[in-house]
């Protein structure tokens, strides 16, 4: 039989699109607090000055696509592409990359389709972590895996240290490589000086009359088909109750929100993002160090008067016109440490030349371990380093475009169910009070605002604050016999409350498998809270098992997981029915040891070898029985 010649393959260089002569450079990004999306736009910021003859564009992966056909069809035609992917909580990809991901790494085989691509991804994540940088890890090999091209290794930023340099290191492998594609033969040799781009903006100082505005903004704010997190709703805050006892030296809220009339809906289990307010001794401070009135009346622009827009100014602060104290409130983040481009903006606006040098060198690689000592371990907000360079007044552009951050939403797992509760959400919220390495305390700023709000039973002038919904995947099994377990100490509990709540809607009318809960706290008189709700929730059969592990009570610190090594063979028997788990609470510790309890667990009960135990327990991850809401 004649064997047909093997045809020899030729691959062919990819070539760079080029889009009205320029070439074409696309970068992605999966960002959830913004640090993605700011290192997107700080590479093509120094790319542009670097290579004047491409083009680069910035996409939300949210926006790149609206199906997955479209997703598919863009990406084909893609030839240089950069990723900057943030991996959250349980190895998650961040809401705006959720839908590519999944599309991405679970869709159908599509062999070696992206053969055009070449590629480099940058991860956020945290070495604290399980998961560390999870979603750009998968997202780097199967870019490789289905064809396309890497160009540099894939970067891995650790928030843990100082992800800015991690960053800056992975840069320093991206220009040789653009050099390569983006230069002429003739340019190649030249090296163009890299000089910052200079942020511009056009402020506006309003009249006293134009006060209005900023109120009506509000109430216009949810006139929108759609309630997520660029268009919140305003809820107000109906019931404020404090969990602990007095004898407790914590504090954890619980709160209840109004959702009627707003339009938006939640299911059990899912997260709660909550827009909140910088305290006001925050604010005051800010002020005092900008040196401006804080009823400045203001708005701040990126285009001239005409309409042209301002060179470099690439990041607009698109909030609604208001007051000083407003902006400082509302939109910035005063309190995490500055990254080393803020400390660059406020050296540029230092009038003490002293200053200015200080903050350059804390910003350089030389002043490498003093940032990472004095700014990052000792976790220095950006107000204490503002106090530390007084004459340094950045203008109220550059203050809100480059120096504060955006002050971001904080997200809290509802423990209400809808069954139960459909005109409101219910937060669980465990303040966060610390004494910070420079000795200032660090009040939560959300945990604070619950703590300190005023509910509607409390006056008809009652707190309120911008919500939207994240959808989460933490659910409860859709057949309600399939028996569950719950592993949730403090306020790990919270979505628990929920799925309680919701089988107790469910009891009379469907059948309901057993159900045992793990709950851990300090001790009963202090921070058992939820405590008559629960025992109700067992007296009612919804609740099969209630299992307490109290850590300050004994002589030694009792666990959720020792708990959950004493139930061993009970924990096996629910499994091998077909039992779904599900773990909430703090990740660096509670999760990976409990993680490690149950693989013990299925090891011995099971009589397998360690990595049988593995493989089982990864089955029970990737078929959706082992669910986690961690953070
Ligand atoms: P501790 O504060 O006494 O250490 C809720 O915060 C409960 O979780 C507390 O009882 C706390 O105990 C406990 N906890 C702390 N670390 C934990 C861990 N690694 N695993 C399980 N529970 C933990």
């Amino acid at each position: 039989k004649a064997v047909e010649p093997v045809k020899p393959v030729v691959v062919k260089e990819p070539e760079v699109e080029e889009d009205d002569g320029k070439k074409v450079v696309t970068i992605f990004f999966g960002t959830q607090t913004g640090t993605a999306e700011g290192f997107a736009k700080a590479l093509v910021e120094e790319a542009k000055v670097r290579y004047e003859k491409a083009t680069f564009k910035v996409v939300d992966l949210d926006d790149y696509a609206a199906d997955d056909d479209e997703y598919e069809e863009k990406l084909k035609k893609e030839s240089l592409a950069f990723f900057f992917l943030a991996t959250y909580g349980d190895g998650e990809p961040t809401d705006n990359a959720a839908r590519f991901y999944k599309w991405f790494t679970e869709g159908k085989e599509r062999g070696e389709w992206l053969q055009n691509l070449q590629y480099g991804v940058f991860g956020l994540g945290n070495r604290q972590y399980e998961h560390f940088n999870k979603v750009a890890k998968e997202v780097d090999e199967m870019l490789a895996e289905q064809g396309g091209k890497r160009l540099i290794p894939l970067g891995l930023g650790d928030d843990d240290q100082c992800i800015e340099d991690d960053f800056s290191a992975w840069k320093e492998l991206v220009w040789p490589e653009l050099d390569q594609l983006l230069r002429d033969e003739d340019d190649r040799t030249v090296s163009t000086p890299y000089t910052a781009a200079v942020l511009e903006y056009r402020v506006v100082i309003h009249g006293p009359g134009d006060a209005q505005v900023e109120e009506k903004s509000w109430h216009n704010a949810n006139g929108h088909a759609v309630v997520d997190a660029q268009h919140p709703c305003r809820a107000n805050v109906v019931v404020r109750k404090e969990l602990h006892t007095p004898a407790s030296d914590r504090s954890c809220t619980h709160l209840e929100f109004d959702i009627s009339g707003s339009g938006l809906v939640y299911e059990t289990g899912d997260h709660v993002g909550v827009y909140c307010e910088n305290l006001d001794e925050t604010v005051e401070e800010a002020v005092r160090l900008l040196g401006l009135s804080p009823d400045t009346f203001f708005s701040i622009h990126t285009d001239k008067e005409d309409g042209t827009p301002l060179s470099g100014s690439s990041l607009p602060p698109s909030f609604p016109p208001c007051t000083l104290r407003t902006a400082l409130a509302r939109y910035a983040d005063l309190l995490s440490s500055p990254k080393k481009s803020v400390l660059l903006a406020l050296a540029a606006h230092a009038s003490d030349p002293s200053e200015a040098e200080r903050l350059r060198y804390l910003a350089s690689p030389a002043g490498k371990d003093e940032y990472a000592e004095w700014v990052i371990a000792s976790q220095r907000s950006l107000l204490e380093v503002m106090a530390e360079f007084p004459s340094a007044k950045p203008p109220l552009g550059v203050f809100f475009a480059a120096v504060a951050p955006r002050l971001q939403p904080r997200f809290y797992s509802i423990s209400s169910s809808p069954r139960m509760a459909p005109s409101r959400i219910h937060v669980t919220c465990a303040l966060v009070y610390d004494k910070m390495p420079t000795g200032r305390i660090h009040k939560g700023i959300c945990s604070t605002w619950m703590k300190n709000s005023v509910s509607l039973e409390e006056s008809p002038d009652c707190s309120w604050a911008p919500i939207f919904v994240r959808q989460s995947n933490f659910k409860l099994p859709a057949d309600t016999k399939v028996p569950i377990i719950m592993i949730g100490p403090g306020t790990g509990l919270a979505p628990f409350r929920g799925f309680l709540q919701e089988r107790l809607a469910l009891k009379g009318g469907a059948e309901l498998g057993p159900s045992i809960l793990f709950f851990g706290c300090r001790n009963r008189k202090m921070d058992y809270i939820y405590d008559d709700e629960l025992n109700h929730f067992v007296e009612s059969g919804v609740l099969s098992e209630l299992i307490v592990a109290f850590s300050r009570e004994g002589p030694t610190k009792e666990y959720v997981q020792h708990k959950m090594a004493e139930k061993a063979s009970d924990i096996w028997n629910m499994i091998s029915q077909g039992a779904y788990i599900y773990v909430c609470g703090d990740a660096k510790g509670m999760a990976k040891d409990v993680h490690r309890t149950l693989h013990t667990i299925v090891q011995e009960q099971g009589s397998m070898d360690s990595s049988k135990a593995e493989s089982m327990v990864k089955n029970l991850q990737m078929s959706g029985r082992y669910l986690r809401d961690v953070w």
